[in-house]
């Protein structure tokens, strides 16, 4: 697909995927966003012309790619509709959003979802990012196929249904990992140790999901069943209500995997 492209957002995810897109040779027409610098500093970057208005947005791109908040999607598609018609080719890069909220507006539509955590300040390799395409139209689908390899090594068809529950488990390996790194990380300042200590431990924990699944690799008080270690961490957590709740939620479905 030698594609002309309109991105609508200009957020974490357009930023990186616009980029990616632009080293790929596509020619990328249009950015839009609400607030005027975020569409010109991605788009002075990518050789676009930056918008503020969906009014503004040309009905010359061969694809537009809707890259706004979830909550947004809908709203924005509409508006585009009213914009574009109909036959514009539309898809948004949601893992939560089911490629159907586009069906009222667009005749061919989908998801160019890459599945990643996305942001600014980070420069990220495009190669290694699994990209989760789908769409309603099977060409459509073929040539999403296509543009997402010239993106990435790592192409999948994902489903609603698929895609809904690897956003969930993503939510799982991601969002709540880093909010437990980060009780990690406050712990160890306010106890005047450095956090610095615990990367090998993270890093190890992250390289042996390359070998064994990790129900296979838990370790810690409650798989072992130290129970008086782990009423004395619970103890120790007293001053910080909400982190021994999740101490106690947590240890209790660990000793539970292996215990009953
Ligand atoms: N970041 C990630 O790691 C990641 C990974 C995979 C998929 N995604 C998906 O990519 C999409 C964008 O996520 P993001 O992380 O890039 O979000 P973001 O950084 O918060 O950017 C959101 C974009 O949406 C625009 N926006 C928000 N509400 C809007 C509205 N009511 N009308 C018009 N524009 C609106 C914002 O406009 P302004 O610029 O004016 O604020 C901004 O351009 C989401 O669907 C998300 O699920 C994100």
């Amino acid at each position: 697909m030698s594609t002309s492209i309109t991105l609508v957002g200009a957020g974490h995810l357009a930023y990186h995927l616009g980029k990616a897109l632009a080293d790929a040779g596509c020619q990328i027409d249009q950015v839009f966003s609400r607030t005027f610098a975020h569409a010109e500093e991605l788009a002075s970057i990518i050789g676009a012309q930056p918008i503020t208005s969906i009014k503004a947005v040309e009905n010359r791109s061969q694809l537009y790619i809707i890259a706004v908040s979830d909550d947004a999607i809908e709203k924005v598609a509409e508006a585009l509709q009213a914009q574009i018609g109909q036959d514009k080719i539309v898809v948004h890069t949601s893992g939560a959003t089911p490629a159907t909220i586009l069906a009222p507006f667009f005749i061919r539509y989908g998801v160019f979802y890459p599945l990643q955590s996305f942001s600014r300040a980070k420069e990220t390799r495009f190669q290694d990012i699994p990209i989760c395409i789908y769409s309603n139209d099977a060409q459509l689908e073929r040539q999403l196929s296509a543009l997402a390899r010239q993106l990435s090594h790592s192409v999948e068809v994902v489903d609603d249904a698929e895609r809904k529950a690897l956003h969930i488990a993503a939510v799982f390996a991601n969002n709540f990992t880093n909010y437990l790194f980060h009780i990690a990380h406050s712990l160890s300042n306010e106890h005047n140790v450095s956090f610095e200590l615990l990367l090998p431990l993270i890093q190890e924990t992250v390289d042996k999901l390359h070998h064994q699944p990790p129900k296979a690799n838990q370790t810690g008080p409650a798989r072992r069943g130290d129970l008086k270690t782990a009423s004395q961490h619970l103890a120790a957590l007293a001053p910080y209500p909400e982190y021994q709740q999740l101490y106690e939620i947590l240890s209790q479905q660990i000793f539970d995997l292996y215990h009953k």
